[in-house]
């Protein structure tokens, strides 16, 4: 059952923080520098969480941060869950579950992603305006357990309105040109075909990746608001005449780190929560 797990999973980490955390950050390859910039910093080992997983992806460290981040209390995921990985829809999302039973009321995704979408570059920032879920499953097929939430959730403002505002806001305020746009998730763990990469232009995508979509179902599922980034790693497959490699992914990011954590860092800073 899953909401034994759930609750064994949250008593372990209450034994190890003080403070309720508010928001949940989910950090994607490359992008868990943000969690060394959090305060007074508890560091959890998934490991030693009961019932979680171990990421097994390089650029992911697979540890929960929590602590000050700009004033508010956070709780990071420092490497996430991937369904290619093998694990479960459930397993993937169990973290937003724990995140959700220890307090938080708003999540932040990020992920790597390639762009679809001709007028975007590698090492945009894109803020996620929806999704499609193409994975051909989803975290909330068999019982529902309406405690944890509806049986048939609305997913018509899955990306939080006013979030994505603020979030504009925040870049206009630090000068920073962002994109907007629609994510796609594909299961991965072979990139996209040059045919597939078009299929899913005309299917409205501007971005596509290997994650993001079953956490935001679950925390859609579980009542939180959501505000989700895509750091645009490299232009997807057939758009530039060079193979894609998991390299150039973790190198991309790298390069837009700076900018990367100034935006999160603002928009966590005045993030409004009502
Ligand atoms: N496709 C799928 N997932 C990705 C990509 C891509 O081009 N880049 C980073 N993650």
């Amino acid at each position: 059952m899953q909401r034994n797990e759930i609750v064994e999973a949250t008593d372990k980490i209450k034994e190890n923080i003080t403070e309720t955390p508010s928001i949940g950050l989910i950090l994607g390859s490359g992008l868990g520098v943000l969690a060394d910039k959090i305060e007074n910093a508890v560091t959890i080992p998934y490991k030693t969480i009961p019932h979680f997983p171990e990421s097994t992806v390089s650029g992911h460290k697979g540890q929960l941060v929590v602590g000050k981040l700009e004033g508010k209390q956070v709780i990071a995921m420092q490497g996430r869950f991937h369904f290619y990985e093998g694990y479960t829809m459930k397993q993937v999302t169990f973290p937003v579950r724990v995140m959700k039973a220890l307090g938080i009321d708003s999540l932040i995704v990020t992920n790597a992603a390639g762009g679809i979408n001709e007028n975007f570059q590698p090492g945009d920032l894109m803020l996620i305006t929806d999704h499609i879920n193409n994975l051909g499953d989803n975290p909330l097929l068999g019982p529902n357990d309406d405690e944890l939430g509806v049986r048939f959730p609305d997913m018509s403002h899955a990306y939080d309105r006013d979030y994505i505002e603020h979030a504009e806001k925040c870049a206009s305020e630090l000068n920073l040109s962002i994109q907007k746009g629609v994510y796609v998730a594909n299961t991965g763990p072979v990139y996209e075909t040059p045919a597939e990469v078009k299929m899913l232009r005309t299917f409205g995508g501007d971005a596509v990746g290997m994650s993001t979509v079953p956490e935001v179902i679950v925390a859609n599922h579980a009542g939180l608001r959501v505000l989700g980034v895509s750091c645009i790693s490299n232009m997807a497959a057939g758009i530039l005449d060079q193979p894609l490699t998991h390299h150039e992914v973790i190198e991309t990011t790298e390069k837009v780190k700076e900018n990367f954590l100034k935006f999160i860092g603002k928009i966590i800073a005045t993030l409004p929560n009502d």
